[in-house]
C-alpha cells in the first residue's frame, strides 16, 4: 500500500494530490493513507501535506529502496528481483544463500552498509551507512568455471564506465578489476562462485563503490590509496543513479560476452586499464615480480615480460603501479 500511494505521488507530480483521491483509487481509509505517508516520511521522503490541495512529494531520500531502484531503470533483466537490506554482513553471504534458494538470473543483493563485507585476497571491505554502494549480482552464465574471470572483468568495464557517466570523473582498470581515479581506489570487485568440475552452478559478482565518502571517512592507513565519487567529482553524487547506471552497463556487456564473446569485453577492458604498458610490481601470496605490464591475454591473464626478456603468465596478484 504504501508503495502504491509513492507511486500516484509520484505520478501527480508537481501536483498536490487530495487524499481523497487516494482514498478513491487505492480503497482506503483516510486514516490508513495518513499513517502510510508518515511511514514514508519516517523513510526520508518529503511530502508537504495542505489543507484542502492534499500532498506534495518535494523530495526522495538517496536510499537505495528496490521501488526507488526499479524507478527508471534502464535494465531489463538485471535488478528485476532485488533484495534490500538496511544492514547486512556481507552482500556477497546474502547472495549465495539467495542463489542457493533460487533466485532468478540478474537477481541484486543490496544493502545501505555492511558490517563484514570481504575483499580479495582475504582482505576486508568497509562500506559505511548510507555512504558507500554495495551490492552483489547473482548469475548462471553457462561457462565452464574457467571463464568466470571473464565476469569479473566484464563487471570491471560496466562499473568503470557508468561511474565516468554518471560523475564525469576518468575510471581505469587496473589488473584484475580495481577501478581507479587519479591512481586511488574507488572501486572493487570480488566474484565468488558454486561450481562443479565442467559447471557453474552460481556466481555473485560483489561491487562495493565508494561514493559518498569524505577522506576521514576512511581507515587511517587507507586515506593515501582509497578515494570516492564525492572526493574526484567534488560533489555527493546519488548512490541511487550511480547502483541504477552499473545496472543498466553490466546487462549490456553481459549481453554482448554472452552473444559474442570475451574478446569485445576484452577489448574494452584493455582501452580502460591504467596498469598496462608501464612498469609495475606484482605481489602474490608467495612471490614478487617487477616487470614491464605487456598485455592481458584471453583467459585475463597477465603478460609481464621480466628484465631477463622472458614473459611471466600471472593469474592472480596484486598490482602496484
Ligand atoms: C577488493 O578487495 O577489491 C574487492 C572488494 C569487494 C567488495 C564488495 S562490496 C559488495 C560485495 N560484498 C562483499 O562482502 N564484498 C563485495
Amino acid at each position: 500500500m504504501k508503495e502504491a500511494i509513492l507511486r500516484l505521488l509520484k505520478e501527480a507530480r508537481p501536483d498536490y494530490l487530495s487524499g481523497e483521491e487516494i482514498c478513491k483509487s487505492l480503497d482506503v481509509s483516510r486514516t490508513a493513507v495518513w499513517k502510510h505517508i508518515q511511514a514514508l516520511r519516517e523513510e526520508g521522503y518529503e511530502i508537504e501535506a495542505r489543507p484542502k490541495a492534499g500532498y506534495l512529494l518535494t523530495g526522495v531520500p538517496d536510499r537505495l529502496f528496490p521501488e526507488e531502484i526499479r524507478h527508471g531503470l534502464a535494465a531489463q533483466l538485471f535488478g528485476r528481483e532485488i533484495f534490500y537490506r538496511d544492514s547486512v554482513p556481507s552482500t556477497n553471504d546474502l547472495a549465495k544463500e539467495m542463489a542457493r534458494r533460487g533466485a532468478g538470473e540478474g537477481a541484486v543483493v543490496v544493502a545501505e552498509e555492511q558490517t563484514a563485507g570481504k575483499g580479495r585476497l582475504g582482505r576486508g571491505w568497509h562500506t559505511p551507512r548510507y555512504k558507500g554502494l554495495c551490492f552483489s549480482l547473482i548469475l548462471y552464465p553457462p561457462v565452464v568455471p574457467s571463464e568466470a574471470a571473464q565476469v569479473t572483468m566484464l563487471a570491471a568495464v560496466a562499473v568503470a564506465s557508468a561511474i565516468r557517466d554518471v560523475a564525469g570523473v576518468p575510471a581505469g582498470i587496473k589488473w584484475p578489476n580495481d577501478i581507479l581515479v587519479n591512481s586511488k581506489k574507488i572501486c572493487g570487485i570480488l566474484t565468488e562462485l558454486s561450481a562443479e568440475m565442467d559447471k557453474i552452478n552460481y556466481l555473485v559478482t560483489g561491487i562495493g563503490i565508494n561514493v559518498n565518502q569524505d577522506l576521514d571517512d576512511f581507515p587511517g592507513e587507507l586515506r593515501s590509496v582509497a578515494t570516492s565519487v564525492k572526493i574526484e567529482a567534488g560533489r555527493a553524487m546519488p548512490r541511487l543513479k550511480l547502483l541504477q547506471a552499473c545496472l543498466a552497463e553490466f546487462e549490456k556487456w553481459y549481453a554482448v560476452w554472452l552473444g559474442q564473446g570475451f574478446s569485445p569485453v576484452l577489448a574494452r577492458w584493455k582501452e580502460m586499464s591504467v596498469s598496462l604498458h608501464c612498469p609495475v610490481r606484482i605481489s602474490t601470496l608467495k612471490e614478487c615480480w617487477d616487470g614491464w605490464a605487456e598485455d592481458v591475454d584471453q583467459d585475463g591473464a597477465l603478460l609481464l615480460r621480466l628484465s631477463d626478456g622472458s614473459l611471466k603468465r600471472l593469474v592472480s596478484g596484486e598490482v602496484t603501479l
